[in-house]
């Protein structure tokens, strides 16, 4: 059975808002708004000094000292102080092309197909914004990074989401998939490798979305953000490499991951010119473009693929004893991700919500994660646990789990 999962308010609800709205002047659009779960979660824990945080996607390293050694010699030049083209300096849209090309043998060009944002997340905003009209359904992944809902919702949009089953690798199913489409179906999000999941679709899965997408003739957003971050010989693969794919891709990629660089505030998009445009006139309506010294960074950042080997192995090896260690915690079971740098056990067997669990997690054991529910219904059952974070964190959660788990029960 399909269940829609569009996060409903009831009439009331609806009414509290809009009295909310009038009284305090901020307007219906962003009272509606919800704070992703995971940065309440962030938040709050900040205030705990002695927790162990495993609650976010931050690589516990430093950004590369290359990266930082280039972007202080072109501090001192002076020559980058100055407001940047909205799409960004052309040499990183240049070096962005070229990457591309040798990663998904697509020929974009630098001047009219690629735009450089505040993070993947400014592309993620401006190219949802530049296609979703009020009324248009985009299908979204559930579960799957919180801030798609609301920027579906942002633009007026309908989110329709489909499930990843755990029972099923948590990989799409693009028979049921299809039965989501709407004559008012326009969007498809993807996200792979995955967050919170871990799951990197293979080639077979790529290719049954592209032919949904064609068959339905629907755009695809493609976050592609951990792109890098695979293991066990796992391909990434973009969807705008497959065939008729590249005209109807919004690919989305950034530094912040990969790089260890989420401070830089640096991401990147590239799609047909038309998209493109559009993205960079909403782009420099809010933030006019880029902080230029993090563009000098990123371009620095895409010479080098060398530190990132180091960094994948070091998530490798922390994924590889994390995970069996948390298969060995009392009614704790988990798979093991194949991608990005999160875990996402099933801990259904303490029959409380996600939420409870997490809550009550952090109470006994001082261990913060997020409960699956903050990235949709689909998530009850789970928790999200980040192994980019230092080994002794992962040691130290373990070690707080086994005492505190048996009082969970
Ligand atoms: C799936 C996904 N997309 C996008 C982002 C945003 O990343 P950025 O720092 O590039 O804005 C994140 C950050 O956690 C993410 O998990």
């Amino acid at each position: 059975m399909i269940v829609d999962h569009s996060p409903k308010l009831t009439p009331k609800e609806t009414q509290r808002m809009k009295t909310l709205a009038k009284r305090s002047f901020i307007s219906q659009r962003v009272v509606m708004l919800k704070l992703s779960g995971v940065r309440r979660i962030f938040e709050a824990a900040q205030k705990l000094p002695d927790a162990v945080h495993l609650e976010i996607g931050q690589p516990n390293f430093e950004t590369p000292r290359y990266i930082c050694a280039a972007v202080k010699a072109d501090i001192d030049s002076g020559k980058y102080t100055s407001y940047t083209p909205s799409a960004g300096y052309l040499d990183l849209r240049q070096a962005i092309a070229a990457t591309v090309k040798r990663e998904c043998g697509c020929q974009v060009s630098a001047e009219t197909q690629v735009m450089v944002s505040a993070g993947s997340a400014g592309s993620l905003f401006t190219g949802m914004m530049a296609v979703v009209d009020p009324g248009d359904e985009v299908l979204l992944p559930d579960p799957g990074y919180p801030q798609y809902t609301q920027m579906v919702l942002m633009a007026g949009g309908k989110p329709v989401y489909y499930r990843l089953r755990e029972e099923t690798g948590f990989v799409p199913d693009i028979a049921e998939m299809s039965s989501l489409v709407t004559a008012r179906t326009k969007v498809l999000l993807l996200n792979t490798p995955h967050n919170p999941t871990g799951t990197v679709f293979d080639k077979a899965t790529m290719e049954g979305l592209a032919n949904l997408a064609i068959e339905h003739d629907l755009l695809v957003i493609s976050d592609e953000v951990y792109s890098k971050l695979v293991y066990d010989g796992a391909q990434h693969l973009s969807i705008a490499a497959l065939a008729g794919m590249s005209g109807r891709t919004i690919t989305i990629d950034g530094v912040s991951k990969t790089y260890a660089m989420t401070g830089w505030r640096l991401g990147y998009a590239w799609a047909a010119e038309c998209i493109i445009r559009e993205m960079t006139k909403l782009q420099s309506l809010t933030y006019t473009c880029p902080s230029s010294i993090s563009q000098r960074a990123a371009l620095a950042a895409l010479s080098s693929t060398t530190t990132i080997v180091d960094m994948v192995a070091s998530y490798r090896q922390r994924r590889d004893w994390f995970i069996a260690e948390l298969n060995r915690l009392p009614g704790i079971r988990c798979s093991l991700p194949r991608g990005a740098f999160y875990a996402f056990p099933n801990i259904s067997s303490y029959g409380m919500s996600a939420d409870e669990f997490a809550a009550r997690l952090l109470d006994v054991s001082r261990v913060v994660c997020v409960p699956g529910t903050a990235f949709g219904a689909a998530g009850e059952g789970h928790i999200r646990m980040s192994y980019a974070a230092p080994m002794e964190q992962l040691v130290a959660a373990i070690e707080h789990m086994h005492k505190a788990l048996p009082r969970l029960r």
